[in-house]
């Protein structure tokens, strides 16, 4: 199965791509978690991505684009994939679409998980990630067991740096310019599934699967 996970920031598309990769067996491929990860090892990539991300800007697509074809050539992505947070331009889609045509393969569906803004701002603000794991909790919709400590491992749960109120508009912004406008691109591909990412965590995943099963 090769996908795209789609919507705005916040909308829970990395909180739906830990179930979709057990549940398909695909890899999960986030440029947003590639960008953070090379922030960490402060590898150049992770210095320049930093510089856009605190932002809440796109990093320029000629890196973004060469990191996603590279990482689409591993092995692990031979029998699918799931793509978060690539393409988020028009430019973004004609050059994955350019990819999938050299490499004979197509995708079979993007899912877009639509989310109204106005309840956006406060999941992202309310997010707390993993230090070590990078698991997904919300001070509010999906608590830890212990405040401030990863379920999974234990470690401290961080607020990303772009998690603000003033970069989170600002994200929202880009994606109104950027990114909505694939929706069309994709519909017109007929591959668009949308499935409304204001409910329950386990609804949306069953939702997802529904469509995904069409
Ligand atoms: P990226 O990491 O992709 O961030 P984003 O698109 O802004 O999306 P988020 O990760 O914030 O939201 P999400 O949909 O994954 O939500 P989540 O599941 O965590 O990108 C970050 C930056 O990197 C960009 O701004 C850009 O600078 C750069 N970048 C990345 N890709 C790029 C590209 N292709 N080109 C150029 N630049 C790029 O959920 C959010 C919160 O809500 C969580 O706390 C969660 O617990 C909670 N939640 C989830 N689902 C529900 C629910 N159903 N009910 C209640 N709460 C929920
Ligand atoms: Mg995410
Ligand atoms: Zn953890």
């Amino acid at each position: 199965m090769r996908l795209l996970i789609m919507g705005r920031p916040g909308a829970g598309k990395g909180t739906q791509a830990v179930n979709i990769r057990e549940y398909y067996n695909i890899p999960h491929i986030s440029t947003g978690d590639m960008f953070r990860a090379a922030i960490k090892n402060q590898t150049k990539l992770g210095v320049l991505a930093k510089s856009y991300m605190d932002q809440g800007l796109l990093v320029p697509d000629e890196v973004t684009i060469g990191i996603v074809n590279e990482r689409l050539q591993e092995e692990d992505c031979k029998n699918g994939f799931l793509l978060d947070g690539f393409p988020r331009n028009l430019d973004q889609a004609k050059a994955l679409d350019k990819f999938l045509k050299e490499h004979n393969i197509a995708l079979d569906a993007v899912l877009d998980i639509n989310v109204a803004p106005e309840i956006l701002i406060d999941r992202m603000v309310g997010r707390r990630v993993c230090k070590t794991c990078g698991a997904t909790f919300h001070v509010k919709f999906n608590k830890p067991k212990v405040e401030g400590v990863c379920d999974n491992c234990g470690s401290p749960l961080i607020q990303r740096n772009d998690d603000t109120y003033e970069t989170a508009h600002n994200r929202l912004k880009v994606y109104d310019d950027n990114t909505a406008p694939l929706l069309a691109y994709y519909s017109e591909q007929n591959l668009l599934k949308t499935v409304n990412g204001d409910q329950d965590f386990a609804k949306v995943f069953a939702d997802i699967k529904e469509v995904l099963s069409k």
